[in-house]
């Protein structure tokens, strides 16, 4: 059973007038092909979103202004962190990872690229039933 989380390093093309960054459905920039896209701005304080993970679905985080966490979780019991503060840098997930997006900014916006449209079934929303998709796959 798959389950990746990558950090992504996005080239960034930039001169006098300022920086511009392009991605595309490329293996190298975003390996999937982008069917969706949805941004999360103007977050309570102290807010923490996600608590789920998909069946299916690839995502690209990329908090393009401010920065947030994205706390991410195998099913190993190890929750790892991953802090997201530049617009040239993403953050993979692909199969079964429990995520919880929090620490927003005041000024966070935290685009996604999806692979798939939207569907809730392809939701675990609760986390005993994550732990044993988990067990199931291996
Ligand atoms: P929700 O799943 O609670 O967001 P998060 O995972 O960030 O906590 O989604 C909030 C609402 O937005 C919910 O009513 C479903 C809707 N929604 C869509 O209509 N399309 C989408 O692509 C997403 C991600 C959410």
């Amino acid at each position: 059973m798959l389950q990746e989380i990558k950090r992504l390093h996005f080239v960034s093309h930039g001169d006098d007038r300022g920086k511009l960054i392009a991605l595309e459905s490329l293996s190298e920039q975003v390996p999937f092909d982008i069917k969706r896209i949805y941004y999360i701005f103007d977050t309570t304080p102290g807010t923490i979103r996600g608590k789920h993970a998909h069946v299916k679905l690839k995502q690209v985080l990329i908090c393009v202004s401010g920065y947030c966490v994205i706390r991410c979780d195998l099913g190993n019991g190890k929750a790892i962190d991953y802090l997201l503060n530049r617009p040239d840098q993403g953050l993979l997930l692909e199969g079964l990872v429990w995520h919880d997006m929090l620490q927003f900014s005041k000024d966070a916006v935290l685009l996604v690229l999806a692979s798939d449209h939207y569907d809730e079934s392809d939701y675990i929303r609760d986390y005993d039933t994550f732990l044993k998709e988990v067990a199931r796959g291996k």
